[in-house]
């Protein structure tokens, strides 16, 4: 099968289940899937079920599709992501962006777990992210493009959309949660970063680091979708006074902010 007809097949084994219209999907990242919790008249699918798509193996991800009501909208969530240290494919990776586009989804919220690589944040911080740097070392969309989904050379002037990047900000006004912004750098992983990465890291321009989400706002964008990222600020990652991090500490970490974090999605998803 080309991955056209596994988008096909993996679309018409969801509508089964649900065929109306979504208004909005979200990829839940590590510690961030107690979303679900509001999430109403919830339709549970689990990946494993879903033809072609591919099945988590991280502790702290589950592996499920849920789609259902939040905030007078429908909304499709992403509970457990695929990440390129796995040894996934990128075509695997970004399968679920692809089956939620073929959906006729339009508008996407990407969350994730990262590294605080700007000074002024602190562990447990939100962070809206307003654009990227891919330091994965890899672009999802490199192979044969196929023109059905988007262009050869895609835009990504504004992968992070500006209007409702505004929104979120707006919604974290009105809960009186405090936001930061900026830019999330990508790398493959699995290790964390040596004091000496961070350095140039830092450099560069990254004001958070992590292992996921660069793919599926790639690939996002190639299809014309409109984006939000929202990076969980779970440890400092700062090169002169780096303390060692295991993966416990990221989930302990997201799993505090959580809170916020849903209180945040709900609202703007309301909002958008
Ligand atoms: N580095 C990379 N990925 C991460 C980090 C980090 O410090 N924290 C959470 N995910």
């Amino acid at each position: 099968m080309d991955l056209l007809e596994k988008i096909k097949v993996a679309k018409e084994y969801i509508s089964k289940y649900y065929a109306k219209k979504l208004d909005v999907a979200v990829i839940l990242g590590t510690g961030l899937g107690s979303l679900v919790n509001e999430i109403e008249n919830k339709i549970i699918i689990k990946y494993k079920d879903i033809p072609e798509f591919p099945v988590s193996t991280v502790a702290g991800h589950v592996g499920e599709l849920i789609i259902g009501d939040l905030n007078g909208k429908k909304v499709i969530a992403l509970n457990g992501r695929f990440h390129f240290y796995e040894g996934y494919a990128m075509e695997q990776v970004t399968f679920p962006v692809r089956v939620i586009k073929a959906l006729g989804v339009e508008k996407i919220i990407v969350s994730n777990a990262a590294g605080g690589m700007n000074p002024e944040f602190e562990a447990g911080d939100l962070m809206i992210i307003t654009d990227h740097i891919n330091m994965i070392g890899v672009n999802p969309l490199i192979g044969r493009n196929y023109e059905e989904l988007g262009p050869r050379f895609p835009d990504m002037s504004n992968a992070y959309d500006k209007n409702l990047s505004n929104v979120v900000e707006k919604c974290a006004e009105k809960l009186n949660i405090k936001v930061q912004k900026g830019v999330y750098l990508a790398v493959s992983g699995p290790t964390y970063e040596t004091p000496a990465e961070l350095r140039m890291m830092r450099l560069i321009g990254g004001d958070a680091v992590g292992m996921s989400t660069v793919p599926e706002v790639i690939v996002a964008n190639h299809m014309g979708m409109k984006v939000i990222g929202i990076s969980c600020i779970t440890d400092m990652a700062l090169a002169d006074n780096l303390e060692p991090l295991d993966h416990s500490r990221v989930v302990e970490t997201a799993n505090r902010a959580m809170i916020k974090f849903v209180a945040l999605v709900k609202e703007t998803v309301g909002n958008m």
